[in-house]
């Protein structure tokens, strides 16, 4: 999937682009299905709310053949190198949860800042490319934008390791107003299959979701080869160390059962069913 001018033109001054519908109802089924059994398995790749619901589940593109499909989907990765201008491998595959009434907030922050403080990142030549498996509404915590403040590069960063079960780290809430200041704050909703890519110097954040909706959102981090982490500090599943381009499946991989990928991560005997 090629991106126009006018796309690459929006990315440069806003940051993110929206993709409405991109994927069918019945390709976000075949993934909507496999969620529950990832999400009751007892595993680190697992990482629970307070509340004990799933959070993130992270690196499932290494252990589920429809998520395999998906961490290789030309929808996705290719309007990434087209803005990157070079091949991409998977930095981080996540899952997340946001369930309905418990899912907890994120707090601001750019991912760059965890990406290069964490994992040793060089450049901000990594992205987020997210699919929607549930529609996000203004009730159930959709991710919120400041438009433009990717051009603001890499901002001072705090590390928050007690707000949430997931360390970040974040901006200081004096940035976050001056930049809100100026460029406001968008929150881009849309119906499942809807698919979002966004600068990793964004800042962004997301509430909890006080809603009866869970909102559940696939993102990849694909990194530009040339950009591959230098010195990680962080487990394999939440930066990963290989580097291989990814090679893109068919446009309808997700429905063809005929199609193989890898799954080097298939058989753990460590790991419970709830
Ligand atoms: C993230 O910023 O990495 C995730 C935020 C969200 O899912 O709301
Ligand atoms: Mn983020």
């Amino acid at each position: 999937m090629k991106l126009t001018d006018k796309q690459i033109k929006t990315f440069d001054e806003d940051g993110y682009l929206l993709f409405p519908e991109l994927f069918s109802e019945e390709e976000v089924g075949s993934l909507n299905a496999e969620v529950p059994g990832l999400y009751k398995q007892h595993r680190k790749e697992n990482v629970r709310e307070k509340s004990g619901e799933v959070r993130t589940n992270f690196g499932a593109h290494l252990y589920n053949t429809t998520f395999a499909k998906l961490a290789r989907h030309p929808r996705l990765v290719e309007p990434v190198m087209h803005i990157l201008k070079e091949q991409v491998y998977m930095h981080q595959f996540k899952i997340n949860g946001k369930a309905a009434f418990t899912g907890d907030v994120w707090q601001w922050h750019q991912d760059f800042a965890t990406w290069h403080n964490d994992d040793g990142m060089p450049d901000a030549r990594a992205m987020n490319i997210a699919i929607f498996l549930d529609e996000v509404n203004e009730f159930n915590g959709p991710l919120m934008f400041i438009p433009g403040s990717h051009k603001k590069g890499v901002l001072g960063a705090f590390h928050d390791t007690v707000t949430t079960t997931y360390p970040l780290w974040c901006c200081d809430e004096d940035t976050v107003k001056k930049l809100i200041d100026r460029g406001g704050i968008v929150a881009p909703k849309g119906k499942a299959g809807t698919v979002l890519v966004f600068h990793g110097c964004m800042v962004h954040s997301s509430s909890s979701n006080l809603s009866p909706w869970s909102r559940r959102s696939v993102y990849l981090s694909l990194n530009a080869v040339s950009n591959y982490i230098r010195k990680p500090t962080r487990p394999e599943f939440k930066a990963h160390m290989d580097f291989t381009p990814i090679r893109c499946l068919g446009d309808d991989c997700l429905l063809d059962s005929s199609v193989e990928v890898p799954l080097p991560w298939a058989e753990n005997p460590e790991i419970a069913i709830a």
